[in-house]
C-alpha cells in the first residue's frame, strides 16, 4: 500500500518540473544504493514486547545536548526554493512546530542569517569542504554569529556523484531553460508559475563569492577532494564547538573521526547520490555503534520512511535518525503544508509503532528489539 510519503512523492512528481523531481528522487549510476538503503530495513524484524503497561509513549531525546521532541530531524538539502518558493523557510517552520532541530545546507537558497531570524529551536549548519580556507572560515564565523548549535561536516562528497537522471535532463542549478525544459515547464504550470513569479534562486550562503549563474562551476572548482583528517582537525579547531561528521560507513573512519574530535557520527551515504553500490547506512550501523557508540552520538541517515525504520535504527545503535526525501517530496508537492504532512506522518507512525512494539521511551528501544530475519526468536 502507498504511505503518506509515497503519496507525497507522486504529488511532487505531478507538480514539479521533471528535472527538479528527478534531482530530488534520483541517485547515482544504476541507483542500486538508493534501493538498498531502503531494503536494508526489511532485513530486520521487530521482536515486539507485550503487556508493557504503556498508556502513552515519550518520544523525546537530545542531540548535542539539544532537546528534540522526536528522535529525528530533516537532513540538510541544497536549493530548497527550487522545489517550492517557500523553500527552507517552510522546512524550518515545520521543524520548529514539531520541536526538532533544523539543519541548513551550505548550498541552501536561504541564508544563515534569514534562518537564524526565523528559527526558534536548535539548529545545525552543514558544511562542504571548500578549497578556499577563507571561505570555510567565513562560513563558520557566520554560523557561529547566528548561534547555530552544531556544525555538520559532509565528507562523502569529494566530487559530485554520477547522477544520470540529472545528466539526461540537462539539470543545472539554477536551471537552464532550453527547448526541452520549456516544453516540460508548460506541462507543470503550478511549479512554473511559482518559479517565474518568485525572486531568483540565490545561493544565499555563497552570494558574496559567486553569482548564482556560475554555481555548478563554482562547486566543481571549489570542492576540495584533497581534504584530509589533518585538515578536519584544523577545521574543528576553527569551529571550536559541537560537531558531527556526515557520510561515514567504515567503522575505522568512525573511530578516526572520534579521535579527531567529532562529537557525532552521521552514518550515511548521501542518500545513494554519491558512490553507487556503497554500503547502506543501516548495514554499517551495528559495527559503528559497537566501536564508537560509547564515545560519540550516532545518527542514521538514508532510506528512513516509516516509524518502524526509526525503531530499527535506534535499536541498532543510533541516537536518532534524519531523512531528506520524505520532507522534500512534501515541499515539492505543497510547500509548508506538504512538509508538515510528511513530518506528522513520521511522528504519528513512530508513536504508534512504539506502542505496538511495547516501548514507552526512546531509551527502551534496545538491541534485543530487532532480529535479523534468519535468527530465531
Ligand atoms: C535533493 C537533495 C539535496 C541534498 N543536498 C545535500 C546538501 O546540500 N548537503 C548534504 O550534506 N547532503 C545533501 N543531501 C543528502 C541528504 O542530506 C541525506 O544524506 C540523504 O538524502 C538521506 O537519504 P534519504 O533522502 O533517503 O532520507 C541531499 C539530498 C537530496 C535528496
Amino acid at each position: 500500500m502507498a504511505s503518506v510519503i509515497d503519496i507525497l512523492r507522486e504529488r511532487a512528481r505531478r507538480r514539479a518540473h521533471r528535472m527538479v523531481f528527478d534531482y530530488i528522487d534520483g541517485g547515482a549510476d544504476d541507483e542500486a544504493t538508493l534501493l538498498e538503503n531502503r531494503s536494508a530495513f526489511r532485513e530486520y524484524e521487530i521482536a515486539f514486547r507485550v503487556l508493557a503497561g504503556i498508556e502513552q509513549v515519550d518520544t523525546t531525546t537530545s542531540l548535542f545536548g539539544q532537546p528534540m521532541r522526536y528522535p529525528f530531524f530533516f537532513s540538510s538539502a541544497a536549493g530548497n526554493r527550487l522545489f517550492h518558493t517557500q523553500g527552507e523557510v517552510a522546512v524550518c517552520t515545520v521543524a520548529d512546530e514539531l520541536g526538532i532541530p533544523y539543519s541548513l545546507s551550505t548550498l541552501a537558497s536561504t541564508s544563515i542569517e534569514e534562518i537564524a531570524a526565523l528559527n526558534t529551536g536548535p539548529k545545525f549548519f552543514q558544511l562542504y569542504v571548500w578549497k578556499d580556507r577563507g571561505l570555510l572560515r567565513e562560513m563558520l564565523e557566520r554560523a557561529r554569529a547566528a548561534k547555530f548549535n552544531a556544525m555538520l561536516l559532509t565528507v562523502d562528497f569529494p566530487v559530485t556523484g554520477n547522477r544520470e537522471r540529472d545528466l539526461s535532463n540537462g539539470f543545472t542549478i539554477p536551471p537552464k531553460i532550453g527547448l526541452r525544459q520549456a516544453l516540460e515547464a508548460i506541462r507543470r504550470p503550478a511549479w512554473t508559475w511559482d518559479y517565474l513569479t518568485s525572486p531568483p534562486i540565490r545561493y544565499a550562503n555563497l552570494s558574496g563569492n559567486v553569482s548564482a549563474t556560475t554555481l555548478n562551476q563554482f562547486v566543481a572548482e571549489q570542492l576540495y577532494c584533497g581534504f584530509s583528517w589533518r585538515e578536519a582537525e584544523w577545521l574543528l579547531g576553527e569551529w571550536n564547538g559541537p560537531s558531527g561528521i556526515k557520510g561515514v560507513v567504515q567503522a575505522d573512519d568512525a573511530v578516526h573521526a572520534v579521535a579527531t574530535g567529532f562529537d557525532c557520527v552521521i552514518v550515511s551515504n548521501h542518500g545513494g547520490r554519491q558512490l553507487d553500490t556503497s554500503v547502506p547506512p543501516l548495514r554499517a550501523l551495528p559495527t559503528i555503534a559497537d566501536r564508537v557508540g560509547s564515545d560519540a552520538e550516532i545518527v542514521l541517515d538514508g532510506g528512513v520512511r516509516r516509524g518502524t525504520d526509526i525503531l530499527k535504527a535506534i535499536a541498532l545503535g543510533a541516537r536518532c535518525v534524519s531523512f531528506a526525501r520524505p520532507y522534500l517530496y512534501g515541499l515539492a508537492a505543497d510547500g509548508v503544508a506538504g512538509v508538515r504532512e510528511a513530518a506528522n506522518f513520521m511522528a504519528a507512525s513512530l508513536e504508534r509503532d512504539m506502542m505496538l512494539a511495547g516501548v514507552g521511551t526512546i531509551g527502551e528501544i534496545t538491541r534485543d528489539l530487532v532480529r535479523l530475519k534468519v535468527q530465531s526468536v
